[in-house]
Parts: C-alpha cells; sequence; structure tokens
C-alpha cells in the first residue's frame, strides 16, 4: 500500500510528494524534527513533542507554520489514512523555498515547508531488543553546539550509528570533554544502587521528552535522580544503564566498549521503567 504522505498543507500518495531543491532543509539542513510515537492507534506524548517543537522553531527564528491543533488533527488524520496501529509519526519544518541558494535567510514572510509520514512498526512497544538489551561504543561528540534544538542535520549522528555497527553494537555513547553527552538518537542513563544519573539539561544534549517522562515517573517511584555528566568507566562499573528515545521507550543497555554493566543482561530498573513509562504513556495517549 503507498503511504498518505503531508506536504504543505496536502495529504498526497508519496510517489507525488515533492519538495523544491532549493528548500532551505535540502541545502542548508535548515530545518527542525519531530518524531512521535503511535501506540494501538494513539499519539504518544504529544503535547510534549510540540512544546520542543516549538522551541525548537523558535530558537531558529523560523517561525510558526501551524497552531498546535492543526498539528494534532494532520498527525490523527495520517494515522487513520496509513491505518496505523503502532509506529512512528516523523515530522519536518524547515525555513521553507527562497527560490534560489544563499547563506542569508529569506524573506521572513516566506512559507516554511512542513512535511509529515507515518512509519508502521508493529509491536512497536514489544521490541524483542528490549529483553536482550544493546551493546554501546562510545565514540568523541563531533556535533555542534546547539544540540538541544532537534535539527535535520544528522551526518554525525548517523556516522556514529555505521561506526557503532561496523563493530558489532547497536549503538554509540558521545563523549565529550571525557563524560557522555547522550546517544546517537537517544539520552544516556546509568544506574548505581537506587540512584539514576542522566546528563543534566544543557546546549549540549536534546531535551528528550521520554526523558522528562521518564524522570518524573522514577521520582514517583522512589528513585534518587542525579542529573550529571557522567564517564564511560563510571558507566562500565554500573549495575545498570539504559537510552531513552520516543522510538525505544526506554532500552537497557548491558554492555559499553566491550565490558558488560552489571551482569550484562537488561537490570531490573529499566525493565520498570520501561513498564511504567508505556502503562502511563498508554493511558494519556491522544
Ligand atoms: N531521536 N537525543 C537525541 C540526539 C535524539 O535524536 C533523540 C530522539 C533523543 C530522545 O528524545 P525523545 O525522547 O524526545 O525522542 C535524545 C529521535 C527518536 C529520532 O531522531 O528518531
Amino acid at each position: 500500500m503507498s503511504r498518505t504522505v503531508y506536504v504543505n498543507g496536502e495529504y498526497l500518495p508519496e510517489g507525488e510528494a515533492k519538495i523544491s531543491i532549493f528548500d532551505r532543509g535540502f541545502v542548508m539542513a535548515d530545518g527542525v524534527y519531530e518524531v512521535v510515537s503511535v501506540l494501538d492507534g494513539k499519539l504518544i506524548d504529544f503535547p510534549g513533542h510540540q512544546a520542543r517543537l516549538n522551541r525548537s522553531l523558535d530558537a531558529l527564528e523560523i517561525g510558526q507554520p501551524l497552531s498546535d491543533e492543526d498539528y494534532l488533527a494532520m498527525f490523527r488524520e495520517l494515522v487513520t489514512r496509513n491505518q496505523i496501529g503502532d509506529g512512528l509519526i516523523y515530522l519536518q519544518v524547515t525555513r521553507g523555498n527562497p527560490g534560489d541558494r544563499d547563506f542569508a535567510y529569506p524573506p521572513k514572510d516566506t512559507p516554511q515547508t512542513v512535511v509529515a509520514f507515518t512509519q508502521a512498526k508493529p509491536g512497536l512497544a514489544e521490541n524483542p531488543a528490549a529483553q536482550t538489551g544493546w551493546k554501546i561504543v562510545t565514540l568523541p561528540d563531533q556535533r555542534w553546539g546547539r544540540r538541544d534544538i532537534k535539527t535535520v542535520q544528522l551526518l554525525y549522528p548517523s556516522m556514529a550509528k555505521m561506526a557503532a555497527k561496523a563493530q558489532g553494537a547497536d549503538d554509540a555513547w558521545l563523549v565529550e570533554d571525557g563524560k557522555v553527552t547522550e546517544g546517537t538518537s537517544n539520552n544516556a542513563y546509568i544506574v548505581k544502587g537506587n540512584t539514576i544519573v542522566t546528563r543534566e539539561l544543557s546546549h549540549d544534549i536534546l531535551h528528550g521528552i521520554t526523558r522528562a517522562a521518564v524522570l518524573r515517573l522514577a521520582r514517583e517511584a522512589q528513585l534518587q535522580i542525579e542529573e550529571r555528566g557522567f564517564t564511560p568507566e563510571e558507566a562500565s562499573a554500573a549495575d545498570e544503564a539504559f537510552v531513552t528515545s520516543a522510538s525505544a521507550f526506554v532500552m537497557p543497555v548491558v554492555s559499553i566498549d566491550g565490558a558488560e554493566i552489571g551482569d550484562g543482561k537488561p537490570g531490573k530498573i529499566a525493565a520498570r521503567l520501561r513498564e511504567i513509562y508505556l502503562d502511563e504513556m498508554r493511558k494519556t495517549a491522544l
């Protein structure tokens, strides 16, 4: 079945969707995006993703092409038209098409480009990887300095993912000044006793929407949280580790640079947080 995708107000078969070669997203990576998961046909933590999209657009002065209600209606329409039970919605907003290439931004009244599409992922929440956990390797963080803005400049994360796979791992944790920033497309955590350690919010990492929910639920479950950087050595000596993202939810990490974490199996706290998170998110899904 051909997907129906959204392009600037229209719902089109994916083969008919067109974007200009001059689009700022294409020539300058001048755009932002969001990934929202769908479980049982409902959007997970839509308000969180909506708020971060607005923050990313404001930070780059791209402007707001649609209202919050427009996005919600459009996402629901895409879910319905593509009969998505479990899956993802990808949304991208760029500074639009100036009609030529120029480093200077186009005039403020240039319409933004808004595209969105669905990815069907049957059984997304029952991912078998959650039973075995991910293997992680560390790599230098060579991204730009505003990682809190969710831009489409994903070449370095993509290179890091490939380098991790080449080493037989599932993902990379990026390291700057000796401390882990985050994963290629997820936030990183270690657990020691009853304490969860994850890097504090700043320009150095993406402010994960899953991170915010998981930390809130962890506090409610009487776990201690320390928001600070940690070294790869501290991670290899931890009892457990995990990552969070809209597509992986809470995913246990079982080794780092070839060294087993804890007993080399997914940890109890990660498993519990995954369960609590999914329960809570299903209840509040829109
Ligand atoms: N990535 N850090 C980075 C660098 C990310 O790209 C992501 C999300 C996260 C987790 O954020 P959230 O919990 O809001 O999904 C952290 C998405 C899933 C992606 O690029 O596909």
